[in-house]
């Protein structure tokens, strides 16, 4: 991991697929005074994703890439990164798959968070997986990002108790809840 802290904030892109809710989250963490990052370009492949209206609200630098053609779509974002000066990625519900290319460019500096207590359940359908294998405990996990999809070095896990009456939709709210301490708490724990 490069060490990226200074007097200034470390200039920060997240990505995005859905709603958002961990972008509005790292937003208001970024502005407290003494939080590592600053967040200045919000990227997503989805111009429908709801949680572009963030970068309206809190205006922020936005760029939408359908990822039709990904080596495309990475190379007009790694210009605008190169652009703005990026300097570290959050991945916070992003649904795209980056190249093993992309992420060597910002090999250490790209980070994700995940909802499941990784190794176990990468990928999908993670909250009906540990329901449908009964577990009693899931939760979420965030870690760099490597070319090996959900394997990278784990930052922070945080476990929540899992219900009999849970349903996917029940936990995945639950696991949420926990997601918007966590993400923060790794970026602190990466750059204090
Ligand atoms: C979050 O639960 C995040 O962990 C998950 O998508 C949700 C996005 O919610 N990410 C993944 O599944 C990545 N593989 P949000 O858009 O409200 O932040």
């Amino acid at each position: 991991m490069v060490k990226l802290t200074g007097l200034k904030k470390i200039k920060t892109a997240v990505f995005i697929s859905g709603a958002g809710s961990n972008l509005k989250n790292l937003i208001k963490f970024s502005k407290i005074k003494n939080s590592p990052i600053s967040i200045d370009l919000i990227f997503s492949n989805n111009s429908k994703a709801k949680g572009l209206r963030f970068s309206r609200q809190f205006k922020i630098k936005e760029n939408v890439s359908s990822f039709k053609n990904p080596k495309v779509a990475e190379t007009k974002i790694l210009n605008i990164l190169k652009k703005e000066n990026i300097k570290f990625i959050c991945l916070a519900g992003f649904m795209k798959v980056l190249s093993k290319d992309f992420i060597k460019k910002f090999s250490g500096r790209i980070i994700n968070i995940h909802p499941s207590l990784l190794p176990k359940y990468k990928g999908l359908d993670t909250h009906m997986k540990a329901i449908k294998n009964r577990d009693k405990i899931a939760g979420c996990t965030v870690h760099f990002v490597t070319a090996k999809l959900d394997s990278g070095k784990i930052i922070l896990r945080k476990e929540v108790k899992i219900s009999k009456r849970d349903t996917p939709t029940s936990l995945a709210k639950k696991i949420l809840k926990e997601e918007h301490k966590l993400y923060p708490a790794a970026i602190k724990k990466i750059f204090n």
